[in-house]
């Protein structure tokens, strides 16, 4: 079957405890052992993905399905000392569709879906670290005055707003 024909047959739903293994086995596979020393995997250790906010692309038939992408995100805060209120957020990564299956669209609707579904939640904002040129389109910005646990480029440490007028400030701590 053609690549393309294959693209138009997946669905995206909840992430299941079938497909979470998957879920790390691609991610393992795509982003190697350097994954765990970077700073965005001290925000997930110890932590559990928020399960209504994890998704993932597959094709083929029920019971047979095929992981092609992934998207989780996590439980954190926004602690601001100065005004000592704790803005509870998701940051959102890894993000990861399979080498054969990109450019396709997955990625991005792997974005949108989640995004949405964290703003439907009540959450009012997405955190993540990853590259502007990406996900500038879905109307993540830098996240000026946000302090990562870690050291991180700040050029890749970006925010999406549910509301315009919102602009968070302080440290991120993470939900265990
Ligand atoms: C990033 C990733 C999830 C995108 O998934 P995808 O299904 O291929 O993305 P889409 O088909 O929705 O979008 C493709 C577009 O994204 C662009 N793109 C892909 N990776 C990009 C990156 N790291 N930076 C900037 N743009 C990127 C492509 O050039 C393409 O641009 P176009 O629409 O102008 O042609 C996928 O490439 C991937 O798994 N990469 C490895 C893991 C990774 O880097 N994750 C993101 C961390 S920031």
């Amino acid at each position: 079957m053609a690549l393309d024909t294959l693209a138009l047959d997946y669905v995206i739903g909840l992430e299941t405890p079938q497909t979470a293994r998957r879920v790390v086995e691609l991610t393992d596979r795509v982003f190697g052992p350097g994954r765990h020393s970077k700073t965005a995997e001290r925000l997930r250790e110890g932590s559990e993905p928020v399960h209504d906010l994890c998704f993932a692309a597959t094709t083929g038939s029920l019971g047979h399905e095929r992981l092609l992408g992934s998207v989780r995100l996590w439980p954190i805060f926004i602690y601001n000392e100065e005004t000592n209120v704790r803005e509870p957020l998701v940051f959102l990564g890894p993000i990861v569709v399979e080498p054969s299956h990109r450019g396709l669209g997955i990625g991005k609707s792997l974005v949108r879906l989640s995004v949405n579904a964290a703003f439907n939640k009540g959450l009012r904002a997405v955190l993540l670290v990853g590259s502007q040129s990406y996900f500038k389109p879905f109307g993540f910005e830098l996240a000026e005055g946000i302090e990562m646990p870690g050291p991180v480029d700040a050029k890749r440490v970006l925010i999406r707003y549910r509301d315009d007028h919102l602009k968070l400030m302080g440290r991120v701590v993470k939900v265990v």
